[in-house]
């Protein structure tokens, strides 16, 4: 069964953003597919230290969090959907911390081989604003990590102050929705690629340049 490995980037793990990941998950199953949810929890998320030890270990060298659990389940997951709450219009603060880490990690270890050439969505919660802000932060994962970033009726997000807000925001829910087909959608067409013989193609990623020198 394809499975898509979903991240809540609040502290709370039955929050708005649980909700909106809940809402996907239940339109994967219904589409037969498989999903797990792991959150970045409300204990302290170290920042990347840029101490490079993960090109060695193969993993960040901080274990006390999430993110070594959720780069080994990510080997085996053919989508992933990273959600988080808008703080001061920007995604949270800990979800940066984990995702930074992660896709460090990811880069020096085996230059993204669990994330690349999959499909991925992002998905932000506000009460009010700063949706669209912060829902562009999320995507810049996607685009340095030969992702393809998926989209829906509308940009993916949703408006709550808490959970039990969710479901009245309508054209939220439809985007979310909507956005787990979309997702499905393209893992099946990678899917049915490979077994017709297409392969992802192999990067030029041998030259680094950058301002001076
Ligand atoms: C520190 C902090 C900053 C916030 N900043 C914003 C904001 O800029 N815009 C907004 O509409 N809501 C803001 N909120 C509200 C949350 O985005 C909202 O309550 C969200 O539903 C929380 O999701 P969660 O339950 O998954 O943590 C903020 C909340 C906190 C705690």
């Amino acid at each position: 069964m394809m499975k898509v490995l979903m991240l809540n980037g609040s502290f709370n793990p039955d929050g708005s953003t649980n909700a909106g990941l809940e809402i996907m998950a239940k339109t994967f199953a219904a589409e037969g597919v498989d999903s797990e949810i792991v959150t970045v929890g409300a204990k302290p998320v170290a920042d990347c230290i840029a101490c490079g030890k993960c090109k060695d270990l193969g993993r960040c060298v901080f274990a006390g969090d999430a993110v070594n659990e959720f780069a080994a389940k990510a080997k085996d997951a053919e989508g992933f959907v990273f959600g988080t709450p808008v703080y001061y219009a920007h995604p949270s603060g800990r979800v940066l911390s984990f995702l930074d880490r992660l896709f460090f990690s990811s880069r020096l270890a085996d230059n993204y081989a669990a994330f690349r050439h999959k499909p991925v969505a992002s998905i932000v919660v506000a009460r009010r604003a700063g949706t669209s802000a912060a829902y562009d932060v999320m995507n810049k994962y996607a685009g340095i990590a030969q992702m393809l970033c998926v989209g829906s009726t509308y940009w993916n997000d949703f408006h709550a102050l808490v959970k039990d807000d969710v479901p009245h925001d309508g054209e939220g829910v439809q985007t979310l929705q909507n956005l787990a087909r979309n997702m499905v959608y393209v893992m099946k067409c990678i899917k049915a690629g490979r077994e017709a013989g297409i392969v992802p193609p192999v990067a030029d990623d041998s030259v680094i340049t950058n301002f001076v020198r």
